[in-house]
């Protein structure tokens, strides 16, 4: 079935789980979607795992570009989200809308995801009314790593508890389709989701949002520089690729790969007429 933003929203209102991974590729998309997940994120933590950057700040429109159109390629029935990487949307309204209308014109994205609260809206109500969906993201938001002084758990205390919670408000009021909620305390992340009519969608923010989203090399465990607490591993696809690449190598030394079967034939005869 396809997902939409009404799928969306019809699943928190009759109390069912939305499933978000994200994808960087035309393969990886392409296995996502046939297994149902109902939303794939090009998120621009690709700046990290597939580009090898410490943070997300590097990123750029054209990256983004780049794998969203892969990703497009791959996707048939999943929602399909794209990152503004930082610098795209914050310094004007003007800028976010022209970028977010390129991530639909030139990558195919259904929606796009924007970080920040209450000095993003004027951005997410723009966007929105170029009829282009937009998801906002709040808590630990990696485009902000040099203010928020590192990647730690946000909303701990009372005031900042508070800030997000009226961000979220915020970003509803101004339009966004739903919320990603990134390491926030579990009790928050459920008064938020209970106070919003949006879907939120949780990664380490607990099992009460609407919806869950990983990193897919997390989930699959293929990236090892760290490993936040939330990630739940449901593959070791990194030791398979690592032993799969040795045999490999192993076969290619020994002269074992190829064998007979991978090769192609000719007749005799005609190897004998080039000597
Ligand atoms: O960039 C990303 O992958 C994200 C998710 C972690 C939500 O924003």
């Amino acid at each position: 079935m396809k997902n939409t933003v009404t799928t969306f929203q019809n699943a928190k209102d009759k109390h069912e789980k939305i499933s978000m991974l994200t994808a960087y590729d035309y393969t990886t998309a392409k296995l996502m979607d046939e297994a149902g997940v109902n939303s794939i994120l090009v998120g621009d933590s690709l700046g990290n795992v597939m580009l090898g950057y410490e943070n997300t700040l590097s990123v750029t429109m054209e990256d983004m570009i780049h794998h969203g159109r892969a990703v497009r390629r791959g996707v048939k029935n999943a929602l399909l989200i794209i990152d503004l990487p930082f610098m795209s949307y914050q310094a004007s309204v003007y800028d976010a809308v022209i970028n977010a209308g390129r991530l639909v014109k030139e990558a195919g994205a259904n929606a796009v995801k924007l970080e920040g609260g209450a000095s993003v809206c004027p951005q997410i109500k723009s966007i929105t009314e170029a009829a282009i969906p937009v998801v906002a993201h709040l808590g630990l938001t990696p485009q902000s790593i040099n203010a928020l002084g590192g990647f730690k758990a946000q909303g701990k205390d009372e005031a900042a508890a508070k800030r997000i919670l009226s961000d979220a408000k915020a970003v509803e009021a101004a339009g966004a389709f739903a919320l990603v909620l990134e390491c926030v305390p579990s009790k928050l992340a459920k008064l938020i989701t209970e106070s919003l009519r949006i879907p939120t969608i949780g990664i380490g923010a607990g099992g009460s949002c609407d919806g869950q989203v990983l990193v897919y090399q997390d989930m699959l465990g293929m990236f090892s520089d760290y490993t936040p607490k939330f990630v739940k591993r449901y593959a070791n696809v990194g030791d398979t690729i690592k032993q799969a690449v040795a045999a490999y190598c192993q076969e290619t030394g020994d002269g074992t790969f190829p064998a007979e079967e991978h090769e192609y034939n000719m007749p005799d005869e005609i190897m004998e007429r080039l000597y």
